[in-house]
């Protein structure tokens, strides 16, 4: 019987299935144990699940010297020093797949949301500031039609490019390196450099993990080369934009709205977006229905089973 730490309560039977095998320590808090509550906990632990907020470097390994296995309830891992771990014999896996419809459906309801105001108008209607229908107000981007610009055609990328198609978007995409043709032509989606798809797009999705390639890659110089209103959403990472930068081309129109459902120092938001009526800001919730959270969960469990019994874990990703 290993010792197994979780960080936050799961959703569906994924500890109770860790339960059956092992000892299962589970942190109360919904967003998790914290650095300090994992560190007083993980010293006796063969196996270790996390969340995106819980960052796992040589200090916290140092920490766990029986961890076989960190357990990222994520498909990005980001959070996690890969190259320690791999150092120190630790494996880690992520839970890619199971989210990638639930991620893609929340940049679309991001991208709709934005474009079309549903939250700014949402709160004006609640705060009585509505005076009725008006030919004038409450003008928006069109999203029929519109040329949507896809930063990373990963999975999460191609799965919203495909959403584009029911809304006749012509679709750009670019990335590291082209995507297959029969891939290209499956989602009539063009390749283009970043400078390009920047200044052609009507609006942006930011669909990329985050890495070296990724951090600050819609910095200031790049949101100054977006076409003039334009919108930006992403699911992403936070750290992949410059978000005072984005703020500011909020505030004087040259970006029509954003959509963000990550943040650089989350949960914080810069108050600079806080201030932005044309922001549409959401709790980092895009793998957020439940089948898919009870999907990581379970993946989680899968790893934890494999990993103690000696066995290849599914997902690994060091
Ligand atoms: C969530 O942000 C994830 O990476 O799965």
């Amino acid at each position: 019987m290993g010792k197994v730490l979780v960080s936050a309560p799961l959703p569906g039977p994924a500890v109770e299935v860790m339960r059956a095998a092992h000892e299962v320590v589970v942190g109360a808090d919904p967003i998790g144990l914290g650095r300090e509550g994992i560190l007083a906990r993980v010293g006796p632990c063969d196996a270790l699940v996390t969340l995106v907020t819980d960052r796992v470097d040589e200090a916290l390994l140092a920490a766990a010297t029986r961890l076989r296995l960190v357990a990222n309830c994520a498909v990005g891992v980001d959070n996690i020093d890969l190259a320690a771990c791999r150092r120190r014999g630790v494996a880690v896996t992520n839970t890619p797949d199971v989210l990638t419809e639930a991620t893609a459906d929340a940049t679309f309801a991001l991208l709709l949301d934005a474009c079309r105001r549903v939250s700014e108008g949402d709160r004006a209607v609640r705060a009585g500031r509505w005076r009725g229908w008006a030919p004038t107000e409450w003008l928006g981007v069109r999203v029929t039609g519109a040329t949507l610009g896809i930063v990373g055609l990963g999975r999460i990328g191609r799965a919203v490019a495909a959403r584009a198609r029911g809304f006749s978007m012509r679709v750009l995409y670019t990335q590291r390196s082209r995507a297959p043709g029969e891939v290209e032509r499956a989602l009539a989606a063009e390749y283009a450099p970043l400078g390009e798809l920047l200044a052609r797009s009507d609006i942006v999705a930011l669909c990329c993990p985050l890495n070296e390639d990724s951090r600050g890659l819609l910095s200031r110089e790049r949101i100054a080369g977006l076409k003039p209103g334009a919108v930006v959403v992403s699911a992403a990472r936070g750290a992949c934009l410059d978000e005072v930068a984005l703020a500011e081309a909020l505030a004087d129109g040259r970006v029509a709205a954003a959509g963000l459902d990550v943040f650089a120092r989350e949960p914080a938001v810069a108050p600079e977006l806080l201030a932005c009526e044309n922001a549409v800001l959401t709790p980092h919730l895009g793998s957020a229905d439940r089948p898919t959270r009870e999907a990581m969960a379970s993946l989680c469990a899968d790893a934890v089973l494999a990993v103690l019994a000696g066995e290849e874990p599914r997902f690994r990703v060091a």
